[in-house]
């Protein structure tokens, strides 16, 4: 078939009428997803973006000028490793899964639903963006992880359609039926139904939320179900872009604001508002909601479902191979529980319903990483009075929607302190972005389509893509 050899892929695509037909009935209701709920306008632009043509580590990637509409999302599984075995949980040491496990059916394909679903939905979340890219570089930086979020969904489907049968094809028709925000049918995860209005949101939903992405699919990247090891190995080469945007769309944010400092003689709030810049405290006020809606994606601190993936086999932990017990039965973890009093108590509960904490931890170190590359900025652009304006991650317990944190009564300041519900309703314009804060977000998301120009709110990149300079045509009519 034509349209499938328009498929570049490594899972001898052609070889399988069957899955062929499934695609080909998928495709044309892909593109029409794309065409309304894809980035708004554009469509008819030459981007230039990086379309994966191989898993080969040294060229994976081809860079040109392609239309979003035709850009080739591929199918592309890592390669598989001879000999490889389940690498923890109840089956450890036994060979791999190349068909699915009829035992864990059903606990397969939620997950592969879950993660699938997170991919349209963060499309759908950043469709209006184009319209105010702070330059041409960050425009094409915005489609380019749209092109690739929809080849996750790809990658997904693909699963769906090769290993579930009809209730695979069903859950893939459904994956393009939720819509992000919609009350009636609404994407699974909480941090996909939300809004992405403006790019300092884009920047935090790069850094934290695509973060969320690296870590739930090392995770699965450790799956006895082979494809799906295979399939999330090769999309975390992707997603170290979607991080890089974000991670350093937030180190330019930053940089900039201190260069207006600089010029203002003033680290005041208000100076660097005259002269059109993100003051650090409402930088601050982002991190806090976009970390904290990012650390629910990995769920309840304590979890039977968690416990249950990593017994079957299905999901481990970040880079398994560096732990010494791959059963997870003995051990507990240690954590702070909320009690009815309003205070904590420590808790030991057993490892294996600890697993999404496991997750968490790591997640939060990675996260704490960045936030001390963007300190160092503010620190070597401020000297002495860089103290006052650090940037920090609140507490794990602050602002949770999944967990024990989230148990009704109970409410966290930024430190992780338990505070009562109006204490917090006083202080969330302190603590989270407020309605004067998003309006004067907005005031300064004019679009900036010039080549080499970019927003006074925000510093130029170190460098262009793929060896093209700052003011390479990135986006051309
Ligand atoms: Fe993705
Ligand atoms: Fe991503």
């Amino acid at each position: 078939m034509e349209q499938m050899d328009k498929i570049p892929n490594n899972v001898n695509l052609s070889s399988d009428r069957r899955l062929q037909r499934a695609l080909e009935q998928w495709m044309p209701n892909y593109l029409a997803w794309w065409r309304q709920m894809g980035p708004d306008g554009f469509q008819e632009h030459e981007v230039y973006l990086r379309t994966a043509v191989s898993v080969d580590p040294d060229g994976w990637a081809h860079f040109d000028y392609v239309k979003m509409p035709e850009y080739r999302w591929g199918i592309f599984l890592a390669p598989p490793e001879p000999g490889r075995t389940i690498g923890f949980g109840d089956h450890v040491g036994q060979p791999v899964w190349q068909e699915v496990p009829g035992e864990y059916r059903n606990m397969l394909r939620r997950i592969i639903v879950t993660q699938g679903d997170t991919e349209p939905a963060s499309v759908e979340q950043q469709r209006m963006l184009g319209h105010t890219a702070p330059s041409l570089y960050d425009l094409r930086n915005l489609f380019q992880v749209n092109v690739e979020e929809g080849r996750h969904l790809w990658a997904m489907v693909y699963l769906l359609h090769s290993y579930f049968g009809k209730d695979g094809r069903e859950e893939a028709e459904a994956l393009l039926e939720r819509r992000s925000g919609d009350p009636d049918r609404p994407r699974i995860l909480g941090a996909f139904n939300q809004p992405v209005e403006n790019w300092l949101d884009f920047f935090m939903f790069t850094m934290f939320t695509d973060r969320d992405g690296k870590f739930q699919l090392y995770a699965l990247s450790e799956s006895g179900f082979d494809p799906l090891s295979r399939t999330c190995k090769f999309m975390l080469t992707e997603e170290a872009h979607h991080m890089f945007v974000g991670e350093t769309g937030i180190a330019r944010v930053v940089e900039r604001t201190c260069q207006l400092m600089q010029q203002a003689r003033s680290t005041d709030e208000e100076a660097v508002r005259r002269l059109g810049g993100i003051p650090l405290p409402m930088v601050q006020r982002y991190i806090n909601l976009w970390f904290s809606l990012s650390e629910d994606l990995f769920g309840g601190e304590i979890s039977s479902n968690a416990a249950d993936f990593f017994a079957a086999g299905l999901k481990g932990r970040y880079k398994e191979g560096t732990y010494q017990d791959h059963v997870a039965l003995e051990g507990t973890y240690r954590m702070e529980v909320p009690t009815a009093e309003g205070g904590l108590r420590t808790e030991e509960v057993p490892l294996r319903t600890a697993m999404n904490e496991v997750l968490r931890d790591q997640y939060i170190e990675d996260c704490q990483r960045a936030v001390d590359k963007w300190n160092r900025i503010i620190e070597r652009s401020l000297g002495a009075a860089a103290a006052e304006q650090l940037l920090r991650l609140p507490h794990r317990r602050f602002h949770r929607h999944i967990g024990l944190y989230a148990m009704p009564g109970h409410h966290f300041d930024p430190e992780g302190r338990p505070i009562d519900a109006a204490t917090f309703a006083r202080k969330r314009d302190q603590w989270l972005p407020s309605q004067s804060d998003r309006a004067y977000i907005q005031s300064l998301m004019t679009p900036v389509y010039g080549r080499g120009q970019i927003a006074n709110w925000l510093a130029p990149p170190a460098r262009g893509i793929q060896g093209r300079p700052f003011d390479f045509e990135y986006v051309r009519r």
